[in-house]
């Protein structure tokens, strides 16, 4: 067996050969190298006590039963040596659990939904006169069907935002797409509600008006197809439909006003897809330095 081989070859102890994976085997060699020092250290001083009470015999050979008496020596102190190691081991053992991974009590505590964050000033809508911003690709990426109105951005800023369309009230978009991180969540994958953890690594939604299509396999065309599909998913906003999350917008007597003024009508499912959208549309990634530092051009 190569594991028995390779252990004998190194000179460390059998045990190691016990541990299919090979870690109990690679502890004892480390083990075994730091107690061969420590024993080392340990006869150095036996050694010297010896001298020190027995005189000089380590200069004179000759006298056998002195000599004798210094391995008695040697065996007692290394008799007791032997515990103390054991311990040391014990305590570097103890080390390595203590850094073992979270067990799943911590783990599902720490999946908890953050609270959910707020619009900032990184979340304010961009005027499409700022330098450097891309006016022309950003209107053409607007639908006819949905002009940008400054009331309209408002009310798909304030959804976004808004935890009440998840299921239980804990999950906004902004959950997963916070302007303090660029309209992520940092995380490999989301999680929604219930802690529940998606499949997905959220994209930001910096600049995805410009996109052909919506999702990493563009499974959707517009924002507002995009949306929809956000508030039903189980494993981040959890609506059972579309129309639950409106009865719960438009039992806000706020939202009422909201839709009635931007639309001119009660809450419902496609003008709320709508507003969230224009809202998305006014999300551009910022100019970068140089572009923020130029003056504006001037035609001449
Ligand atoms: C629980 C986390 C989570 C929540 C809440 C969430 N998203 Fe997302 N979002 C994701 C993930 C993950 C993806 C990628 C999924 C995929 O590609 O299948 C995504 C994709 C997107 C995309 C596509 C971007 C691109 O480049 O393809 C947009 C736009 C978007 N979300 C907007 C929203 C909006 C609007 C809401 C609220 C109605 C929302 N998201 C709520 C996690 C979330």
């Amino acid at each position: 067996m190569p594991v028995a081989a390779s252990t004998a070859a190194e000179g460390t102890v059998e045990v190691g050969t016990a541990d299919p994976a090979g870690r109990v085997l690679e502890r004892a060699t480390s083990a075994g190298a730091f107690d061969g020092v420590l024993l080392t250290g340990i006869l150095e001083l036996a050694r010297r006590a010896a001298t020190r009470y027995f005189g000089s015999w380590a200069r004179r050979p000759r006298r056998a039963s002195k000599r004798a008496r210094l391995w008695v020596t040697l065996v007692a102190v290394t008799g007791i040596a032997t515990p103390i190691l054991g311990c040391d081991g014990a305590g570097e053992k103890a080390g390595v659990e203590a850094e073992a991974p979270p067990d799943g009590a911590t783990q599902q505590a720490s999946l908890k939904p953050a609270p959910i964050p707020e619009a900032g000033p990184l979340g304010q809508p961009r005027s499409l006169h700022q330098v450097g911003a891309p006016a022309d690709a950003t209107r053409a990426a607007i639908p006819p069907d949905n002009p940008q109105t400054p009331e309209k951005i408002a009310l798909g800023q304030k959804l976004f935002f808004d935890g009440r369309l998840s299921a239980d009230g804990t999950v906004a978009c902004s959950s997963c797409h916070d302007p303090a991180r660029a309209f992520t969540d940092g995380r490999p994958t989301s999680i929604g509600i219930n802690g529940r953890v998606g499949q997905r690594n959220a994209p930001t939604v910096l600049n995805a008006l410009y996109n052909k299509t919506q999702f990493w396999d563009g499974r959707a065309n517009t924002l507002e197809q995009q949306a929809a599909l956000s508030i039903v998913n189980p494993n981040e906003m959890g609506q059972p439909n579309l129309e639950a999350a409106v009865a719960r917008i438009a039992a806000i007597g706020e939202y009422r006003q909201a839709f009635q003024g931007v639309f001119g009508r009660a809450p419902n499912g496609p003008d709320l897809l709508r507003a969230i959208a224009s809202y998305e549309r006014t999300r551009q990634s910022p100019p970068s330095g140089p572009a923020r530092r130029r003056p504006p051009c001037r035609s001449s």
